[in-house]
């Protein structure tokens, strides 16, 4: 068989779609390889969101690009965000690449692959293609959590972002299909499973019959075997009391609720055209935090976006003090090219951006720690997923809000497990606690 290599760059999503790609290969008979010098192709599945993914790939393809001068043969296809928005520059500054292919034409690649290998020549493939639910995967070790994709593409159009134009228009997956992928993944052991999209809480727009993400939440959770249900990313604009009631009454549905927030300033919102206000997002916040009040609450923030005055960036450090969020990804506004933002006048200089970028992640750092502080000494409930990365005597697992727990476990529990485990100490990034023995598990348990 002849061998594949995967790099894969980017976001959940993009890890899905290689995860397809790789199993709609080996249909082809390409058997995947950890080894990027034995592998015939090589795909880069690319990130185009902020300026630094990008680097991150060209500086890929340039050591791709020796390796293929000792091996002519090789094959260097690049698919994902980049593909679609940088075919020109991919074709200038990475010669060597031999394809490229946007996640509409995934479902063909196989035949792309062809292509090259039997025409010899560079193949460009970024066009639209109808919506595919494609449930390919590699055979591999057997896992306990796996991501499902439920909606391509997003019409939001935020001013500072490429999704709307490297993913296309928001197209929903039909219920029937994710839970017929879904069912498919816990026959082979999964437990877990995390619903993406990019507006995920808009699931089921233009679907007929009409649908949505609760209505998928409660057909999700009459699949037997299935444990814990997750959803990324939602928007505040399509948050609505339906979708907030299904995340309390739903079982299965993991008290985590991912919710980026961008800025406190509403004069940055509006430009960012974000479509809420400060004023709603705290709203929104109380009515989740009123539902599910252990809920654990993070989201993504920018510091630097156009514009962005001392006063705004205030805003944005007492709203996230008001939220207290339990985690969140802090990031530098990135200048992309063809977005509104990218033109707008008073761009942030770099030094500024920096120091608001230290701020807000000193802050966020601060609250997020204090938040988990309050799980000291508290019950909770772990899906056990393997041993500890700095203890081999120890297992690791997430909790329901999904933080990460060490215990001392080994041989009273298995990889697998759902356990109960008392929260002894806090750390920065995870909890240690002792594992609850079987028959004295609480009634109640803390999340
Ligand atoms: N669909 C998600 C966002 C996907 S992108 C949503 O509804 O928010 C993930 C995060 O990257 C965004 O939430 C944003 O915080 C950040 N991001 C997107 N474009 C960016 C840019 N140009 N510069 C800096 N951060 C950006
Ligand atoms: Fe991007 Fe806004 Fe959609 S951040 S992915 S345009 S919701």
């Amino acid at each position: 068989m002849a061998k594949l290599h995967l790099i894969t760059y980017g976001c959940q999503m993009n890890e899905y779609d290689s995860e397809r790609v790789a199993g709609l290969l080996r249909a082809e008979r390409w058997e995947l390889t950890d080894d990027e010098r034995e592998a015939d192709l090589i795909i880069v599945n690319t990130c185009a969101i902020r300026e630094k993914a990008e680097d991150k790939v060209f500086s890929t393809l340039g050591q791709l690009r020796t390796l293929k001068a000792k091996k002519p043969g090789l094959v260097i296809g690049v698919m994902g965000c980049m593909a679609q928005l940088r075919q020109d520059e991919i074709q200038r500054r990475a010669p060597a690449v031999d394809l490229v292919f946007g996640s509409p034409a995934i479902a063909r690649v196989g035949e792309l692959v062809d292509r090259v290998r039997r025409d010899r020549r560079q193949v460009m493939e970024t066009g639209e293609a109808p919506l595919v639910k494609i449930t390919a995967r590699p055979p591999g070790a057997s896992r306990l959590k796996a991501y499902v994709t439920v909606m391509e593409g997003c019409e939001k159009h935020c001013t500072f972002c490429v999704v709307p134009t490297t993913r296309g228009r928001e197209r929903s997956h039909p219920p029937a299909a994710i839970v017929a992928e879904v069912e498919g993944l816990v026959a082979e052991g999964v437990k877990e499973i995390t619903l993406l999209g990019q507006t995920v809480n808009a699931y089921g727009r233009g679907l007929t019959p009409r649908t949505d993400l609760a209505d998928l939440f409660e057909r999700l959770n009459d699949v037997d075997g299935l444990e814990r249900i997750r959803f990324t990313t939602s928007n505040p604009y399509n948050l609505t009391p339906r979708l907030i009631r299904a995340f309390r009454d739903v079982p299965k549905v993991c008290e985590w609720f991912h919710l980026p927030l961008q800025a406190g300033a509403n004069r940055v919102l509006e430009r960012m055209n974000r479509g809420y206000t400060r004023e709603r997002y705290l709203e929104l916040v109380a009515e989740l935090r009123d539902a599910v009040p252990d809920l654990s609450l993070t989201t993504d923030l920018i510091v630097g976006f156009p514009g962005e005055t001392a006063e705004d960036f205030a805003a944005t450090l007492d709203l996230v003090e008001r939220v207290a969020f339990d985690g969140a990804f802090v990031f530098r506004y990135s200048r992309r090219p063809g977005t509104p933002a990218a033109t707008m006048p008073d761009q942030v200089p770099d030094d500024v951006m920096s120091r608001r970028h230290a701020e807000l992640l000193a802050l966020t750092t601060r609250l997020a720690a204090e938040r988990a502080e309050r799980l000291r000494g508290r019950t909770v409930e772990v899906l056990v997923d393997g041993t500890s990365r700095k203890n081999a005597r120890e297992l690791t697992g997430r909790t329901r809000t999904h933080r990460v727990v060490n215990f001392d476990g080994q041989q009273r529990t298995r990889v697998g497990d759902l356990v109960e485990v008392t929260v002894t100490d806090v750390l920065p990034h995870s909890l240690r606690g002792t594992l609850v023995p079987r028959g004295q598990e609480a009634l109640c348990l803390s999340r």
